[in-house]
C-alpha cells in the first residue's frame, strides 16, 4: 500500500515493536516495521519522514549484538531510539553504554531537564514512565545533551536537536508511560513534520482504486469464513469489483449457532453486496468424515483437508480465476518473520494448502498492511454490521475442537445452544453493568463426560458443558476471567433447563499455560 508519507520502525527484537507501529498510526501517519538487517539503501529508497529504533533483549556493546550503520543517523531524517534503540544510538555515535548498577523495571518517576519545545512539549517537569532495562547510557555521544533523568538513570533521555536525533531509555509506546502518546505524537507529527493524512476512509478509498487497477476485468476468488478478516476483505473487494468477485463460504456444520445464516444474510443474494456468493452446506460430509474420530489432531487435520477438498470442487466449477484473495493482515506478516524481527511463535492456523489446489494466476492480499483494529475500522467504514466486525476469535476447525472426543450432529447442537445462551447472558450482564468489560474470548465447550444427575424425579445420564472465558492481550498467555457468580449461575440454570442432553455445567479456571484457550 503506497502512502505518501511514512515513518518506519526498525526492529531490534523488542516485545513492543508492533505496538510502536500502531501508536504511530494512531498519529495518522502510516508506519511499517523492518528488521535491523534491512540494508540502508532500502531505507533510503523508502524516504521515510522519520525512523524509530525499537527496544531489544541484547546489550549493544556485546559482540554480535544487533546494530545499524552510523549512516542511518546522517541521512537528515529524524531518528528516535527507544530503550535498546536509544543505547545503540549512543553506542554507535560515540557515547557509552554499560551495565547499570541498578536495574530499572516498571513505573518510574522521571525528571525532564531539557527543552519543552520539541519531544517533551506538554510533558510536566516530573512524569511517570515505563522502564525496563539492565544496561544504561553512562555517557551521551558528542553533540547530545541530557533532557531527562531518574533517580537511578542519569540519562533517561538525550537529544541532539540540530540533527533531530532523540534517545529515550523508557517505553513511550506502553500505556504505563503517562505522557507516552504525547511524546510519540511530538516526534511523529512535530519533529518529523508529517501532515497526518493516514485515515481508514482514505485507506478504503485508495485500496479500492488499487484493486480496480490491478484486477482490471479479471475474476477474483475468495474463501469466505465469516471471520473478521475475510469478511472485511469480501466487503472491500465487493465495493471494488462487484460481480467479478466470487466468495465461497464453506459451512462445515461446526459454526456457532445461526452463524452460517448470518454470513449468508450479509453476503448472500439478499445481502448488502452485489457479488457471486456460493454457500456450500457440507455439514453431513464433515460429520461423516469425523465419525468415530476422537483424537484432537486428527480432527483438526480432517477438518482442514475436507475444507480444501470442498473448496477445490467449487473452484473447479468456477474454472480458472485470475486472482485468489487472501485475508492476510499485518500481524500475520510480522509474526511469520517477514516484517520485523520477531521469532516465529505460531505457524499460521488458517494458511496452508489452499493456493496449491486452486487454479489462479496471482494472490492478492489487500489487508496485508493493517492491524486488527484497523481491519475492524475498515469494516465499519465499508458498512459491515458491528456484530460481524467485532466478532470474537473463532478457531478455523470451529466447534470441532470445542467438542471433546467424537463429533456428532447431536453434540454440535448441544454446544451451539449452550454457547448461544452463554453469549446472550454475558451480553445482557454487560448491558446491565454487572460486567464492566466482556472477556476477550468466551465460549461453551462440550466435555466428553457423562454423569448421573436428577431432573424432576428422573435419573439422568447426560453431558457436562464447560464454560470458558479468558482475559488476554495476544492469546499467547491468558487468565481465566472472573465472571460474577450470579451470572454463571444464571447461565448454568438456563443451559440445564433449555439444552436437552446436559445435566452439569462447569467453569474452567485454568490459565494458559498450562492450559490452552480452546479445550482441544
Ligand atoms: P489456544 O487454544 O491455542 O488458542 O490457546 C489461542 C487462540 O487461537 C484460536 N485457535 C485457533 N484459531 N484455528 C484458528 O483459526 C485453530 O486451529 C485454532 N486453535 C486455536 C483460539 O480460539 C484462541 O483465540
Amino acid at each position: 500500500m503506497a502512502a505518501e508519507e511514512k515513518v518506519i520502525v526498525i526492529d531490534f527484537g523488542g516485545q513492543y515493536n508492533q505496538l510502536v507501529a500502531r501508536r504511530v498510526r494512531e498519529c495518522n501517519v502510516y508506519c511499517e516495521i523492518y528488521s535491523y538487517r534491512t540494508p540502508i539503501d532500502q531505507i533510503k529508497e523508502m524516504n521515510p519522514k522519520g525512523i524509530i529504533l525499537t527496544g531489544g533483549p541484547n546489550s549493544c556493546y556485546e559482540e554480535g549484538a544487533p546494530t545499524y550503520t552510523k549512516e542511518l543517523f546522517e541521512l537528515g531524517i529524524p531518528v528516535l531510539g527507544l530503550c535498546y534503540g536509544a543505547q545503540l544510538m549512543m553506542h554507535v555515535l560515540g557515547g557509552k553504554v554499560e551495565k547499570a548498577p541498578v536495574r530499572e523495571y516498571g513505573k518510574t518517576e522521571t525528571f525532564i531537564d531539557g527543552s519543552k519545545e520539541a519531544l517533551f512539549a506538554g510533558v510536566e517537569d516530573k512524569t511517570i514512565v515505563w522502564m525496563s532495562h539492565f544496561d544504561y547510557i553512562s555517557k551521551v555521544a558528542p553533540g547530545f545533551e541530557i533532557i531527562a533523568h531518574t533517580a537511578d538513570c542519569p540519562v533517561a533521555a538525550a537529544a541532539c536537536e540540530d540533527k533531530k536525533l532523540y534517545a529515550i531509555q523508557f517505553h513511550p509506546e506502553v500505556l504505563h508511560t503517562a505522557k507516552g502518546k504525547e511524546i510519540l505524537h511530538n516526534f511523529v507529527r512535530g519533529i518529523c513534520e508529517t501532515a497526518g493524512t493516514w485515515r481508514m476512509d482514505s485507506f478504503v478509498e485508495n485500496t479500492i482504486k488499487e484493486i480496480r487497477e490491478k484486477v482490471g476485468d479479471g475474476k477474483v476468488l475468495l474463501a469466505l469464513s465469516g471471520g473478521v478478516d475475510s469478511s472485511v476483505l469480501a466487503a472491500l473487494l465487493a465495493k471494488a469489483i462487484g460481480k467479478q468477485l466470487t466468495c465461497v463460504f464453506v459451512d462445515h456444520g461446526l459454526l456457532r449457532k445461526n452463524e452460517g445464516d448470518e454470513v449468508e444474510g450479509v453476503f448472500g443474494p439478499n445481502g448488502n453486496f452485489d457479488i457471486n456468493f456460493i454457500r456450500v452446506n457440507a455439514a453431513e460430509r464433515y460429520y461423516a468424515k469425523l465419525k468415530g474420530v476422537e483424537e484432537p489432531e486428527r480432527k483438526r487435520k480432517i477438518i482442514g483437508e475436507e475444507f480444501i477438498r470442498v473448496f477445490e470442487e467449487e473452484a473447479k466449477k468456477i474454472g480458472t480465476v485470475d486472482f485468489l484473495a487472501q485475508g492476510t493482515i499485518y500481524p500475520d506478516v510480522v509474526e511469520s518473520g517477514l516484517g520485523g524481527e520477531s521469532v516465529v511463535i505460531k505457524s499460521h492456523h488458517n494458511v496452508g494448502g489452499l493456493p496449491d489446489y486452486v487454479d489462479f494466476k496471482e494472490i492478492i492480499e489487500p489487508l496485508r498492511s493493517l492491524f486488527k483494529d484497523e481491519v475492524r475500522k475498515a469494516g465499519l467504514e465499508l458498512g459491515l454490521p458491528e456484530y460481524l466486525v467485532f466478532r470474537q476469535p473463532f478457531p478455523g476447525p470451529g466447534l470441532g475442537i470445542r467438542i471433546i472426543g467424537e463429533v456428532s450432529a447431536e453434540k454440535v447442537r448441544i454446544v451451539q445452544d449452550a454457547d448461544y445462551i452463554y453469549r446472550t447472558e454475558l451480553a445482557q450482564a454487560h448491558k446491565e453493568g454487572i460486567i464492566t468489560k466482556l472477556p476477550d474470548q468466551y465460549f461453551a465447550a462440550l466435555s466428553n463426560m457423562r454423569s448421573v444427575g436428577v431432573m424432576g424425579d428422573e435419573r439422568t445420564y447426560d453431558y457436562a458443558v464447560v464454560l470458558r472465558a479468558v482475559e488476554t492481550i495476544d492469546f499467547m498467555t491468558a487468565e481465566s476471567s472472573e465472571i460474577p457468580f450470579e451470572v454463571l449461575q444464571k447461565v448454568m440454570s438456563r443451559i440445564i433447563n433449555e439444552v436437552k442432553g446436559v445435566n452439569r455445567v462447569m467453569y474452567d479456571l485454568t490459565s494458559k499455560p498450562p492450559g490452552t484457550v480452546e479445550l482441544e
